[in-house]
């Protein structure tokens, strides 16, 4: 078992092993003397893993209840946030019990969220079951829910106790949300590591790297939340390619792209601003599109520059007249350029006076 500490506010581990889902109690209970566990979870991963937990978490001396919500984004809301509350209410759930939030992201983030606000906080641990959710959104505390106006506009940061991730579980993702998930694996090597970069790039099948993949890409996102808990500075690295993916989403009304996809596409076209402008080094859009063709991801967005560079600028998070872009100087170094709002779009275009 592979053990990676991170310590925020609160210090707590992240355990790496296949099958590891299957402790899920023991585990739970060398950090937690709860008599409750409150399980969330949604639809699809309640059919597929929600037995197992409960049962090694009833072994392990817990007594269960168990919430199933819809799988998907959509369900990220005020209404099924609502009902957890009610559902932790009725199953008499106290501060001294524990919430053990098993799926992905979407929950994750969910019932983080919910533990960090029922009865002003109560413990809770992650167990990620999605690349995405294993190697990013389950670590470093950020919690919160969709707003109509926008995703993840009400949230917290409040961090779990301890993080399982069961790569043996990953087996049963679609092709098209394991590849989602690595869109972020090479957004931490280009921003950070390009070994990582290239162990990927030159890997035969999936299964040689995987384990050492997801550990190598933990240590980045740990490292980064350690330096900057609440996104202040080096935080906003994990942002590279974000400015235009989000942008990408938005103009497809969330529906066509998934969110790897729409970073994918937001990388590639950060680097190649990059390149116009003469802060990255030549030949670092043709390395990260051949990975991201690799991965199956889309490379090239056919919405025009000036459309993105629009929605980009009235995204709800963004303030002031600056914005603050993650650029690359090279594969595995990236950092963060301060750019009037005013020249993102000939910025994108490759012709801004920097
Ligand atoms: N907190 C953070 O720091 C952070 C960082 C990045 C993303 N996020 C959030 O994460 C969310 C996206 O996460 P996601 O991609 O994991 O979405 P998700 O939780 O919706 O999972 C994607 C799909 O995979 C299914 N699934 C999950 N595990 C499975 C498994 N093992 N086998 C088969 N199917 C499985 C789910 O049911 C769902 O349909 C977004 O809401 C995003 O805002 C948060
Ligand atoms: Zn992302």
């Amino acid at each position: 078992m592979t053990k990676i500490t991170l310590t925020a506010t609160g210090k707590y581990d992240i355990l790496v092993e296949n099958g590891l889902l299957r402790e899920t109690g023991a585990l739970t209970r060398s950090v937690s003397k709860a008599l409750k566990a409150a399980v969330i979870t949604d639809s699809t991963v309640a059919d597929l893993y929600a037995e197992a937990v409960i049962r090694s978490l009833e072994a392990a001396g817990f007594e269960t209840k168990l919430f199933v919500f819809s799988a998907g984004e959509s369900s990220k809301t005020h209404a099924t946030l609502l009902n957890i509350y009610s559902f932790l209410a009725e199953s008499d759930i106290t501060r001294t019990d524990i919430i053990v939030a098993l799926g992905g992201g979407v929950t994750g983030d969910m019932a983080g969220f919910a533990a960090a606000t029922f009865l002003r906080g109560i413990d809770f641990i992650q167990v990620p079951t999605t690349l995405l959710a294993q190697m990013d959104s389950s670590i470093g505390g950020k919690t919160g829910v969709d707003l109509v106006q926008g995703k993840n506009l009400v949230g917290a940061f409040y961090q779990p106790r301890l993080v399982i991730c069961d790569p043996a579980a990953l087996k049963t993702l679609t092709p098209r949300i394991f590849n989602d998930g690595m869109a972020e694996v090479v957004k931490h090597g280009c921003i950070k590591d390009v070994n990582l970069f290239e162990k990927i790039n030159s890997a035969n099948q999936m299964d040689d790297i995987i384990f050492d993949m997801i550990c190598r890409s933990i240590e980045i996102k740990r490292d980064v939340v350690e330096n900057d808990e609440k996104e202040k500075g080096e935080r906003m690295l994990l942002n590279f390619g974000h400015t235009m993916g989000h942008a990408i989403e938005k103009v497809y009304n969330f529906g066509t792209y998934t969110h790897g996809e729409a970073v994918a596409m937001g990388m590639v076209l950060a680097s190649r601003a990059g390149e116009l402008n003469g802060i990255t080094q030549g030949g670092t859009t043709e390395r990260i599109k051949s990975l991201l063709s690799k991965l199956q991801l889309p490379v090239e967005c056919r919405v025009a520059v000036k459309e993105l560079a629009k929605a980009a600028i009235n995204d709800k998070k963004r303030s002031g007249d600056i914005i603050n872009l993650v650029m690359l100087k090279q594969l595995g170094e990236g950092y963060t350029l301060k750019l009037p709002v005013t020249e993102l779009e000939r910025f994108f275009s490759g012709g801004a006076k920097l």
